[in-house]
């Protein structure tokens, strides 16, 4: 794992979004996994203004969301589809043949699963995926007890996740009780995980994540196993790690960050 630290939410967006926009343009055909949720927005708004202005092409990228709510319609303005065509689809060239996300509508979830995992396979695996942390340590809704192999199936939410989630739905007892997550598996197989952390309401799970035992009560810390993984925080969400010495110096020092390196540290 690497830990870059930023001084603060849009430095540490802009990171992601430099990073994702590198991998794109070394490989178009890219397979890119992707989050949603509050963190992600400065991620997308950045890719946007760098297709806008850059000509970032995503025209032959294709896309996997980690997870949707079950029982809500595409049209639905909570629903994850919603979400990834209002920040990012919608304002790029991307094919939306080539945008999946798990239909949450579908009549047998099961077998929805299923194909989902079969879909990725068929597009030779995730290549780059993006991550975002819950309170309660999920990645995608890989709540507390996820099994570290799982793969994509139906979820309960968590209290935790209901309470963080619930102002989007204007209260929690109008939210989903479930979703379709990918599995801490399916995420493990992706060839580079990159995660967005920021915030001090971030900073005690994000310490746990990195810091702490590999645990199935905390599905961000399976990404201790992973061969390829950086976690972008800023120092809102740092403040509770204990080695940010040693990962500021292999930023400073690891040759792949050296055109990151601009930004003076507070
Ligand atoms: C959403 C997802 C979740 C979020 C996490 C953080 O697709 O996978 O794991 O990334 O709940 O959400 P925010 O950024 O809203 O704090």
């Amino acid at each position: 794992m690497e830990v870059i630290i930023q001084p603060d939410p849009d430095a540490a967006a802009g990171l992601v979004a430099r990073v994702v926009a590198r991998e794109l343009r070394g490989n178009p055909h890219l397979v890119l996994g992707l989050a949603t949720g509050k963190t992600m927005e400065r991620v997308y708004q950045r890719l946007v203004q760098k297709h806008r202005e850059q000509k970032l092409d995503f025209s032959l990228c294709r896309t996997f969301n980690l997870d949707e709510y079950v029982g809500l319609p595409s049209s639905d303005r909570n629903s994850y589809r919603h979400y990834m065509d209002h920040h990012l689809f919608r304002h790029v060239n991307i094919d939306p043949r080539n945008t999946h996300l798990p239909n949450g509508m579908a009549e047998d979830l099961d077998r929805e699963c299923e194909l989902y995992e079969k879909a990725i396979l068929r597009c030779g695996g995730i290549d780059l995926q993006l991550l975002g942390i819950g309170k309660a340590g999920h990645i995608g809704f890989n709540e507390p007890l996820s099994a570290l192999r799982s793969r994509t199936r139906v979820k309960a939410l968590t209290p935790i996740t209901l309470a963080q989630n619930a102002a989007l739905f204007g209260g929690e007892k109008k939210m989903p009780r479930r979703a379709i997550t990918m599995g801490v598996g399916t995420i493990l197989e992706c060839r580079r995980c990159l995660l967005l952390a920021t915030g001090e309401e971030k900073a005690d799970i994000v310490a746990r994540a990195i810091e702490g035992p590999i645990s199935g009560m905390v599905s961000a810390t399976a990404l201790q196993l992973h061969a390829r993984c950086t976690v972008v925080v800023d120092e809102a969400a740092a403040a509770k790690l204990t080695e940010v010495d040693y990962y500021r110096w292999i930023f400073d020092n690891e040759p792949e960050w050296r055109e990151f390196r601009t930004l003076k540290r507070p």
